[in-house]
């Protein structure tokens, strides 16, 4: 039997390809462990009902399945006839078409979320910055786009790839964030892994995943509700925190900074500020650090003899000289202030508006950092604590930054996660449930009963084949409108 395709002549090499290998490739690669968890990264945050697209979406296992199944709206497409076929059948709750995803019309702010497991390969590069491009029209704004793919740094090079040869182009890996960003997303991380699929001949594959949102939807960022109270500072144990940075594998300090590269005279506001103090006096030889933190004796020595000033007092209650910076940088600190809305106040005072690259940069915990996530979830019930609020810090500081004349405010998303490197998902959940326990709770009364709630929701959490939590930040940039 032939059949008419709708698949362009440039699709058809990938359609070739897929048409011999059909469920073969579900057997090697569906139970991708980094795609299961990226799609339950997104089941985590998806609105009900959302609207996905799925390119390139193979048999519609394992994405669209889970996806549907959750009662998302589920659009698949793919150049492969026989793909088509076989998601038709085996996933009835989602829709497919038979159609190259360079042939989609201009459609803009249609889609919810857009994934994209693995079928840019199959294009040339012009066509992967072009896809790129107009995936991040077709989302919503607060939309999201999850991708993956094999990075290397070649156009249509001939490869062998499950006994057979073909095409394929990509970037090298550090090429993509830049493209994502230039198609108009904000990325909100990003991992490189390695899978050994099980099938004769392959060897190891390097996989890129990258999760990404259009910005625009400040709720993505922050959640809609504010708290009605400041829960009041939190504390740490400062020994045990510095064993858990030690874990970090975070980007933040270097994106804080650069949004700070061209001013010259910083109040940089905390103690957890100090990284970014510290990077900033290396660069400037003039920030000036304080209040709030430093009376840490070693952090104010270290910064002292890199010529940075310390300023005494409380981050709500700054010198009182009004207009005197040109940029303060508060990492951290909102959750250790009295009154963060006074102290968010205070650092619209001491900056001068006029001043052409006049900011205000505040960060805090997202939202759904999976860190406090574990605090509010698992110890507060427990102890009767009240909630963290540093998800709703920063919305609460936007309104009173706006009031202030800092109404230009953009948001980004700084990728910080906790990697627990040991063997195997019961090992990183004893480690991580020691390491948390130590952090928080320190002479509590509880500490047992802690250990094992956190152990269990640890388990959880680990099972799905990760090395690692989320300790990601949000950064708030707010400008004086010009
Ligand atoms: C490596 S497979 C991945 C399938 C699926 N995303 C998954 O992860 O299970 C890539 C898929 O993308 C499809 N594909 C390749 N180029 C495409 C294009 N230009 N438009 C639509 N689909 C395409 C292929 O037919 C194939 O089904």
């Amino acid at each position: 039997m032939t059949i008419d395709s709708p698949v362009s002549a440039y699709g058809r090499a990938a359609a070739r390809l897929f048409d011999q290998l059909g469920k073969v490739y579900e057997d090697t690669y569906g139970q991708l462990p980094e795609q299961l968890a990226a799609i339950h990264w997104l089941l985590d945050r998806l609105p009900p009902q959302a609207k996905v697209l799925d390119i390139g979406s193979g048999t519609g296992r394992p994405t669209a399945q889970l996806l549907a199944d959750a009662g998302h709206r589920v659009t698949g497409c793919d150049v492969s006839h026989t793909m088509v076929t076989l998601a038709r059948t085996g996933v009835p709750q989602a829709r497919f078409a038979w159609v190259d995803v360079r042939d989609l019309p201009e459609a803009p702010g249609t889609w919810d979320a857009i994934t994209a497991f693995f079928p840019l390969l199959q294009m040339s590069r012009a066509e992967i910055v072009d896809t790129l491009g107009r995936i991040g029209r077709w989302l919503v704004p607060g939309g999201l786009f999850v991708m993956s793919t094999v990075p290397f740094d070649a156009e249509h090079a001939e490869l062998t790839w499950m006994g057979h040869t073909s095409r394929a182009s990509s970037f090298a890996a550090e090429v993509y964030p830049r493209l994502v960003r230039d198609a108009g997303l904000s990325i909100l991380r990003q991992h490189e892994s390695v899978f050994h699929p099980d099938y004769p001949g392959m060897g190891a594959e390097q996989h890129l995943f990258i999760f990404a949102t259009k910005p625009g939807d400040p709720s993505r960022a922050a959640p809609a509700a504010v708290p009605s109270h400041h829960r009041g500072p939190l504390e740490p144990n400062a020994r045990h925190w510095a064993a858990m940075e030690a874990r970090f594998d975070r980007q933040d300090v270097p994106l804080i900074v650069d949004s700070l590269s061209v001013n010259t005279r910083v109040l940089a506001l905390g103690g957890r500020t100090v990284a970014v103090a510290r990077d900033l006096a290396d660069r400037l030889g003039t920030a000036d650090a304080g209040p709030d933190g430093l009376q840490e004796e070693d952090d104010g020595r270290m910064l002292g003899a890199l010529g940075v000033t310390l300023l005494p007092g409380a981050a709500d209650r700054l010198p009182p000289v009004d207009r005197s910076f040109d940029a303060v940088v508060a990492a951290w600190t909102l959750q250790r202030t009295d009154e963060p809305d006074f102290a968010v106040a205070e650092m619209a005072r001491v900056v001068d508006p006029g001043h052409p690259e006049a900011k205000v940069v505040l960060v805090q915990d997202a939202p759904d950092n999976e860190i406090i996530g574990l605090w509010n979830g698992v110890r507060a019930p427990l102890t009767g604590a009240p909630a963290d609020p540093q998800g709703q810090l920063l919305l609460r500081a936007a309104h009173v930054l706006s009031a202030h004349g800092f109404d230009d405010i953009a948001v980004t998303r700084l990728p910080i996660d906790v990697v627990f490197p040991e063997a195997g998902p019961e090992a990183r959940a004893r480690a991580a449930a020691r390491a948390l326990t130590a952090l928080w709770n320190v002479g509590h009364p509880q500490p047992v009963q802690l250990h094992h709630a956190l152990l269990s929701a640890l388990r959880g959490h680990f099972c799905a084949g990760t090395d690692r939590i989320t300790n990601d930040a949000v950064m708030l940039l707010a400008r004086p409108r010009r």
